[in-house]
């Protein structure tokens, strides 16, 4: 365990990672790792697929120890060796799938290991329940303490691992890639979430793939690439096109180059397509030489369109 200082509470960052370095045998996962987090804050960790962005999770969660570089918590050193001593030290980390205990219930796994005991020396599953139902409560979640874990959603799985790191009192919040798997409402309720903890004066670190999400969340951003830090900025004082420029190191007119095509005979066309329940009234045309983009939430129908117009599924009219 960590104590913390008082006296640095509200001054020094919550956490920090300066120029950790993390190799698997020949493959350097860090090569420097540098990273800030604020109590009050949501910070965003971005770069592109292997940047070393999971690896600096990993290590802040104990599951991996670093060979060098600093690694503080409320400004004081720390090595964990297991994900327990990180738990105990406050960190506290939600994965894009949770793995719970699918035959306990929603109470038993946010209290896993740690179950209140009576003064009869019984577990106290009243005070559990209390505990969570408060929880709840404030995180505007309406689910049942009592039912299993096993049939929840994703999103939901993600609620009761926040609902544990509340009742741990965490005081630093790392989601790595949380929203991958969630609908349009279930990242809000998400969001909703993470803002209230960190009002609360939590610090919470956020890493996503989707610049939409990060500007609407984050007040914070640091930017890496090929296992290095390369900037932190204010989200405020920040351009899409400059983190894209600051993740992949050149302009992003050299990423995304614009090619002329000519657009021809129609190849493709859907027109009405309708499976009750599923989709109803899908139209588009494909053209050779175009790209076209089908796009909408999870849960919209945009596979079930694909799958129908390739013949895996029937489909009822059009
Ligand atoms: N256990 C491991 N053994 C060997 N190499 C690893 C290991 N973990 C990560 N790496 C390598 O280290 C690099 C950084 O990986 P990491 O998972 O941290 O990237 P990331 O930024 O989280 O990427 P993504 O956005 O795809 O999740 C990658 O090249 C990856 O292949
Ligand atoms: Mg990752």
């Amino acid at each position: 365990m960590v104590a913390e200082d008082p006296a640095r509470r509200n001054t020094g960052p919550a956490l920090e990672l300066e120029r950790v370095v993390k190799s698997f045998g020949p493959v350097v996962a860090l090569r420097s790792g540098s990273l800030s987090l604020h109590r009050n804050s949501i910070h965003a960790l971005i770069g592109e697929n292997g940047a070393g962005k999971s690896t600096m999770v990993k290590i802040m969660a104990g599951l991996y120890r670093r060979d060098a570089g600093e690694f503080r918590l409320h400004g004081e050193s720390v090595d964990f060796a297991s994900t327990a001593q990180s738990k105990n030290s406050g960190i506290a980390v939600i994965y894009q799938e949770p793995t719970l205990f699918p035959d306990l219930s929603i109470t038993e796994n946010i209290f896993m290991g740690r179950q209140p005991v009576s003064r009869f020396g019984r577990i106290d599953r009243k005070a559990m329940r209390v505990e969570v139902e408060q929880i709840f409560a404030r995180l505007g979640v309406g689910l049942d303490p009592d039912r299993l874990t096993e049939g929840l959603s994703i999103a939901d799985q993600q609620i009761i691992e926040i609902a544990k790191a509340i009742s741990l009192d965490a005081s630093v919040l790392i989601m790595d890639e949380p929203t991958a798997a969630l609908s349009g409402v279930e990242v809000e309720r998400l969001f909703t979430v993470a803002r209230s903890l960190r009002d609360e004066g939590r610090a919470v670190m956020f890493i996503s793939h989707r610049f939409d999400e990060v500007f609407a969340l984050c007040d914070t951003v640091t930017v890496m690439r090929d296992g290095a830090y390369i900037a932190t900025q204010q989200i405020a004082d920040t351009t899409v096109d400059e983190l894209v420029r600051q993740m992949v190191g050149r302009d992003v007119t050299e990423l995304f180059p614009k090619q002329e095509t000519t657009v021809g005979e129609e190849l493709l066309k859907v027109d009405g397509l309708t499976s009750p329940g599923t989709f109803h009234d899908i139209s588009f045309s494909v053209r050779a030489g175009e790209i076209v983009a089908l796009a909408g939430l999870v849960g919209a129908g945009r596979s079930e369109v694909v799958r129908a117009v390739f013949g895996v599924d029937g489909y009822a009219s059009g």
